[in-house]
């Protein structure tokens, strides 16, 4: 595997792929690599000649205040990771690699980026943007995996993708979850074993909004307002936003019809944590 740092290099990497002609798969994440992101890995390698990941804590997607410099970073374990999935090469820039001195140029991603994470964490979604956008370019990917995990991040990037005119296939796998549900997430070492066994609660809310909707359910209010119940009995009461989306327009809905997106974002001590799922309403 090459391990590259410098986006000079990153781009004469690429440049050599695609003249050998081969499909260049790509992973973009911010490390502290989990099981959830192996599976992106492993969805790009079946599928590609060339893997990239690249691994890269960007400071331009936390606002003031958030966990920035908390971070978990583990390049060492990280890079085994990589190996042993088989990777091609890693892609680990700096920050000043990334943004140069004098860097002022943002992407600007309308209104899909205002809503539900977008509206807590301002600025968010712009900072994910413009470094996807900055490493689509120096990776030049055919293909590139997200998960489905940040529902919104995969929103975004399919307009931006669309809208700039990528021309890349943007591939969405599954979330991949711990035995109790639990969404993996590079966040969940931040839990203490009291708020790891709470945290279980954000799935058992989300198959709660499931349940309820296989069995006639159709008021977005009484299925958030059942998902609130299940958190409250875990003692988690902060709650950003407990929300029935539609799944492209993010936009909230107040009787299911279809298919809904029911998404959540809470607190357990100082984490934050998201979970969603994508729900088929049966017709009738
Ligand atoms: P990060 O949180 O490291 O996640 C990298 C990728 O792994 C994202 O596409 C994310 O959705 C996916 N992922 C994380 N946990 C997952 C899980 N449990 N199951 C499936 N996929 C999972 O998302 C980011 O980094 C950044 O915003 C980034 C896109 C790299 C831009 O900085």
């Amino acid at each position: 595997m090459d391990v590259v740092t410098t986006v000079v290099e990153m781009r004469r990497w690429a440049e050599t792929a695609r003249r050998e002609g081969g499909v260049i798969g790509f992973v973009p994440t911010m490390g502290a690599l989990h099981h959830g992101h192996a599976s992106l890995i492993r969805a790009a390698r079946a599928e590609c000649e060339r893997v990239v990941v690249s691994l890269f804590v960007n400071p331009t997607q936390f606002g003031p205040g958030e966990d920035f410099e908390r971070y978990p970073r583990t390049m060492e374990a990280d890079r085994a990771l990589c190996e042993r999935e088989r990777v091609d090469a890693l892609f680990a820039p700096s920050v000043a690699e990334m943004y140069p001195p004098g860097s002022e140029t943002t992407v600007d991603i309308g209104t899909l980026g205002d809503v539900l994470c977008g509206a807590f964490r301002p600025g968010h979604f712009r900072g994910v943007a413009t470094v996807v956008a900055k490493l689509f370019v120096i990776v030049t990917p055919h293909r590139a995996y997200f998960g489905q995990k940040d529902y919104q991040q995969t929103i975004v990037i399919q307009r931006l993708v669309a809208d700039l005119g990528f021309g890349i296939a943007v591939v969405i796998c599954p979330t991949v979850r711990e035995r109790d549900g639990l969404a993996a997430s590079s966040r969940n070492v931040y839990l203490s074993p009291d708020e790891r066994r709470r945290a279980g609660s954000l799935f058992a809310a989300l198959e709660e909004a499931r349940r309820l909707i296989a069995t006639g359910e159709r008021s977005a209010g009484k299925i958030r307002e059942a998902m609130r119940v299940i958190l409250t009995s875990q003692g988690l009461v902060r709650v950003d936003y407990i929300a029935v989306i539609h799944p492209e327009t993010l936009q909230p809905v107040d009787v299911v019809t279809g298919r809904v997106v029911v998404a959540l974002a809470v607190w357990i001590g100082t984490t934050r944590l998201i979970d969603n799922a994508v729900i088929e309403a049966a017709h009738g």
